[in-house]
């Protein structure tokens, strides 16, 4: 876990300067969420990280990928090379367009809400 911690913290890292750097790389196509969903599922995300990446417990404790704060890289890193319990996925079997798709997927869902914004729990 620790290690994972500082990848993540050097993942992060790594945005801050690369977004500084290289604006023109948001002009690129973003990823096609409607086909990372399709990847999502048939390559077994959800069952650990649910099916709409809100994470879940069905071996070790998988994180939340919903609204992801990791970069682009980061996301791919831990795919490629994972740091502990998660399996890895070679580009012979996810390519990284299918992981800029997974990506475009998880950062359109809606993630967690607050309490405040579930109205029954606000009466
Ligand atoms: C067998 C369960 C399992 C499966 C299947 C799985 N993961 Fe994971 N995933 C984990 C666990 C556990 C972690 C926490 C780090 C670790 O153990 O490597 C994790 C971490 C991650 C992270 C880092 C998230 C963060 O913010 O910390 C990403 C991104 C991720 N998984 C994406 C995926 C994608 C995409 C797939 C499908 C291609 C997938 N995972 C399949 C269990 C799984």
């Amino acid at each position: 876990m620790f290690k994972f911690r500082v990848l993540a913290a050097a993942a992060f890292g790594a945005a801050a300067v690369l977004g500084a750097a290289s604006a023109g790389a948001q002009d690129a196509p973003a990823g096609d969420a409607a086909h990372g969903r399709m990847v999502f599922l048939k390559e077994a995300c959800f069952t650990c990280h649910g099916r709409v990446g809100e994470g879940g417990a069905y071996n070790t404790p998988a994180p939340v990928l919903a609204q992801t704060a990791l970069p682009l890289e980061g996301f791919k890193a831990q795919i490629r090379n994972p740091v502990n319990d998660m399996p890895a996925y070679s580009d012979a079997v996810l390519s990284d367009k299918d992981i800029a798709d997974i990506y475009a997927f998880v950062k359109s869902l809606p993630g967690p809400r607050s309490a405040k914004d579930i109205p029954i729990l606000n009466n």
